[in-house]
């Protein structure tokens, strides 16, 4: 595929990344740190590497920084070297070690958020230095290359005469946004939003730590629209005010959440000077007012996969005036920001194992990794997941069972612990992988008969029982003389839109399997990812067949693994760069053109038991 081999010293590690990354941000992606104050924008020349093996041209940057002996014993830049060819690379010791925050999967993030405060103590004007108030500034930080905003221009007069000369400049990678009075280095924040279909999270991130210091979810105030992105899509096909009033909506969430975690956190608006957006296509173009209609028909074309910087008013949100959004770009329609997000935290591209990442949710994302290329598909796996066409299926709220056991008799785990009303999509999978289990359900997904089914499980077999003409499992019978009909129950229609969503998701991984030439046996960790897949139990996820069989172990539910990459690129701007070279990286595979689709799906309708 073409990725360069680096060499680091005197780490002593290696990584392969794709060709054209510079040295700095291939050490940063794997948690190397390398001096900088610049955060990688070739400005403060301390990014000083030694490439002892391999061939890097010299820029006019490294003439000015380096002797002709040291340029002739390779010393460069790192963060204008781009690996081109494979690198020995000795990084000297740091004058100052950056912190670092565990985000996601285990990524280890350096610190370089793109959000930076210096203070600083200036001298006053005088007749012998009639310099501008501007040029007093950047003369104090002479290792960035900035630019005012007319917010800074307009504070900078004023700011200044008050304190002494005493004051904060807030700089967001090269633009100065503001003068603050005194010192308020201190104070430096950044909202993370997983913009999911129907569940927001914000988090709240000190960047100078690299702490959350607030979380808050609430369900997309897009909801009366639709419960999934088509129906949202269909929305604005029909009523043209639809659109306009789906973005408002999704601005009002993001708003109520910021105006959450902030009070709760005790922490000023105007201090918040970044914000991160992870959504799928669907979610953004909404949210930024784009219409989505190309993303509901077929050939699924986006309007763009690579969104401006905004500022964070466009979007709704009151925080510093100079605050500014950065939104993940997306692989395609149905492989959006949000899988890119998670791609990041999982860290799908730096790690040498091969791995398998699935959001399970109506539409499935699925990526696989061979630990040097990534392939990436949808799979649309149809409402079963979230409750929906399910008899008695319902969202994970209380009352929805989780956690299914059958031994002697039923076991169940139910939200906010209260009776139990329906089933959800983890309870869904538990229950019929269990069937499965104890032997009530066959391979093809049907009930044995009720003649066989004492001799199979004695203490459960009267628990089948019939609803008009369908076949039923009884989960849970609120009184014991309840008819059938007023029981928590699992019908054989129900078990078969389970298996049509988890062959859909087979199938996928499948044929990704077969794309990069893996034999699914040989993958070595499966990834459940988004708000449904993490809570999915990989036994049952293995039983059923969602997950190729593989040891327990190697099944990791990642968690909100899109709003852990929101996180990442505001703790630091190499993650984002990381972002987009991620995203060169990525086959994408479409699934719907090919032709033996029908017949892969159909193979994997078995329960593998
Ligand atoms: Fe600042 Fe390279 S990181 S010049």
């Amino acid at each position: 595929t073409g990725r360069v081999l680096l060499r680091f010293a005197p780490a002593g590690r290696e990584h392969r990344v794709p060709p054209g990354v510079s040295v700095f941000d291939a050490a940063s992606w794997n948690g190397i740190a390398i001096d900088s104050t610049c955060g990688g924008h070739g400005t403060c020349r301390k990014c000083k590497v030694r490439v002892s093996r391999g061939d890097t041209p010299i820029t006019s940057h490294d003439r000015r920084t380096f002797s002709e002996g040291e340029l002739a014993a390779g010393w460069r830049l790192a963060c204008l070297v781009s690996a081109r060819s494979d690198l020995d690379v000795e990084v000297p010791p740091l004058v100052t070690r950056p912190k670092a925050a565990t985000v996601g999967v285990g990524r280890q993030v350096i610190l370089r958020p793109a959000v930076q405060k210096r203070y600083l103590e200036l001298d006053e004007p005088s007749l012998a230095d009639q310099r501008t108030d501007l040029r007093r500034v950047l003369d104090a930080i002479d290792d960035l290359d900035l630019h005012p905003d007319l917010h800074a221009l307009r504070r900078l007069p004023k700011v200044l005469r008050d304190n002494d000369f005493k004051v904060t400049a807030v700089v967001v990678d090269e633009t100065l946004i503001d003068i603050e009075p005194g010192d308020t280095t201190a104070y430096r924040y950044g909202l993370a939003f997983d913009l999911g279909t129907t569940t927001v999270v914000a988090t709240l991130l000190d960047l100078s730590t690299g702490t959350p210091c607030g979380v808050a979810s609430m369900l997309n105030k897009q909801q009366p629209f639709g419960g999934d992105v088509i129906t949202r899509i269909s929305a604005t096909m029909m009523d043209p005010d639809a659109g306009e009033r789906l973005r408002t909506a999704a601005q009002a969430t993001l708003a109520e959440l910021a105006d959450q975690v902030l009070a709760e956190a005790g922490v000023d608006p105007g201090t918040v000077y970044e914000v991160a957006i992870a959504g799928n296509a669907t979610m953004v173009a909404l949210l930024l007012g784009i219409d989505p209609e190309p993303l509901g028909v077929a050939p699924f074309v986006m309007a763009h996969d690579h969104f401006p910087v905004l500022p964070a008013t466009e979007v709704g949100l009151r925080l510093h005036p100079g605050a500014r959004v950065v939104l993940f770009p997306a692989l395609g329609a149905y492989v959006g920001g949000d899988i890119v997000a998670g791609m990041l935290a999982t860290g799908m591209d730096r790690d040498k194992r091969a791995r398998l990442f699935v959001d399970v949710g109506t539409n499935c994302e699925i990526v696989l990794s061979d630990g040097e290329r990534l392939v990436a598909t949808a799979a649309p796996a149809g409402p079963a997941f979230e409750g929906g066409a399910i008899r008695r299926g319902m969202r994970a709220a209380d009352g929805a069972i989780e956690v299914v056991k059958l031994g002697e008799t039923v076991q169940l785990g139910v939200i906010g612990d209260v009776a139990p009303m329906g089933l959800c999509g983890s309870g869904l999978v538990d229950a019929v992988a269990e069937l499965v289990r104890v032997g009530l359900l066959d391979a093809s997904g049907r009930f044995v008969p009720d003649e066989v089914a004492p001799a199979i499980a004695p203490t459960l077999a009267d628990r089948l029982s019939k609803v008009g003409q369908e076949r039923v499992f009884i989960l849970h019978r609120p009184t014991p003389d309840a008819p059938t009909e007023d029981c928590v129950f699992l019908s054989q229609r129900d078990i078969r839109e389970l298996q049509f969503a988890k062959a859909a998701i087979a199938t996928g991984w499948a044929l990704l399997c077969e794309e990069i030439g893996l034999a699914p046996g040989d993958i070595q960790q499966v990834l459940l990812a988004g708000s449904f897949g993490s809570y999915l139990s990989p036994a049952a996820a293995i039983r059923i067949g969602l997950v190729p069989k593989l040891s327990v172990l190697r099944i990791v539910s990642a968690g909100n693994v899109a709003g852990e990459g929101a996180k990442m690129v505001l703790l630091s701007s190499r993650e984002r760069a990381g972002a987009d070279a991620l995203l060169e990286e990525v086959h994408y595979v479409e699934l719907s053109d090919r032709a033996d689709f029908n017949d892969r799906f159909v193979e994997q309708l078995a329960f593998p038991g």
